[in-house]
């Protein structure tokens, strides 16, 4: 018996706190170091069975056309063929994460619709085969599954959960739309940082300031506006780009702290104040549509 109803479930967003390029595979894809920081800044996933049809339609915000190409209709149809599950899906994305920004909103908004769809459709998927099933859709799917901060290394599928301390970021978006895709291929990215030990970081974090995103230079020299986002935000701390970029962004601290800089951001970016999360918005609504249902 499906769930009947409509659905609203966050898909938060992601930060690197660095990145770290160590080599290239033979299938092409990279070999990466990592940690991921989920962040207060959310999609939201409205999700409605279709009991009458194993139809799938995806209702995208103005701007976004992917259609059938979207990871998050994607993810609903690798979900269905994977359980040869009869019922179809009402998808409606609301955005609120910049897209082509390394903030993970697609591949959060995927990771939502697996685990959502693996509830409204009681399929009872365990968290092992909504991982394979997310790894095949993009690599930063599985994290977003599992929905904890995480040292990240593969290709950035193989997590181990890690703890935070609570904080604020600034978030520098500056109006430029990066694919991940021509970033990774590109000829001057370098490909040979030695790896750093995870042991590092669990006492502190204050290691993670002294490490860098290797995909910088190259955003910066195919997009300069990157280059003086950074500038800008850097006049206050160690400000970084997260993922393939275009956004930066600066541990502030507090929310007090930062509202003072978020005032100041220039006109033609778009700064956003954001508290750290130490888990997954997603499996905290999980909880609660438990107990309702
Ligand atoms: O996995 P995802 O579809 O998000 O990756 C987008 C592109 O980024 C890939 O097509 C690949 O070119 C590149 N990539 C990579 N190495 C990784 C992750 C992504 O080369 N570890």
């Amino acid at each position: 018996m499906a769930v009947e109803g409509r659905y609203n479930f966050p898909a938060p967003a992601k930060l690197n706190r660095f990145l770290h390029v160590l080599g290239q595979r033979e299938d092409g894809y990279h070999e990466l170091q990592s940690v991921f920081q989920l962040i207060g800044l959310e999609d939201s996933v409205g999700l409605q069975v279709d009991s009458q049809s194993p139809k799938i339609s995806l209702q995208e915000p103005e701007g976004l056309t992917c259609g059938v190409e979207n990871l998050a209709y994607r993810a609903a149809r690798a979900l269905q063929e994977f359980r040869g599950c009869s019922l179809g899906a009402r998808i409606q994305l609301h955005k609120h994460i910049p897209v082509g920004a390394g903030l993970g909103g697609g591949s959060s908004d995927a990771a939502t619709v697996l685990v959502g769809l693996n509830q409204l459709w009681q399929l009872d998927c365990d968290e092992q085969e909504l991982l394979q099933l997310g790894q095949q859709l993009g690599s930063d799917v599985p994290f977003f599954i599992h929905g904890k901060n995480a040292w990240v290394t593969g290709t950035g599928n193989e997590l181990v959960d890690m703890k935070l301390p609570e904080t604020w970021f600034l978030l520098v978006y500056p109006g430029v739309e990066v694919s991940t895709g021509q970033v990774f291929q590109h000829a001057d990215l370098t490909r040979d940082t030695p790896a750093v030990t995870i042991a590092r970081f669990s006492e502190s974090t204050e290691g993670l300031d002294s490490l860098n995103n290797d995909l910088e230079r190259v955003v910066f020299s195919l997009f300069p506006e990157v280059q003086s986002a950074k500038n800008w935000l850097s006049q206050w701390g160690t400000a970084k780009m997260s993922g393939s970029g275009s956004c930066l962004f600066l541990d502030v601290g507090s929310e007090q702290n930062g509202q003072t800089l978020l005032r100041q951001v220039p006109e033609n970016w778009t700064g956003y104040l954001i508290p750290s999360l130490s888990s997954s918005s997603l499996h905290g609504e999980l909880q609660n549509y438990r107990v309702q249902t």
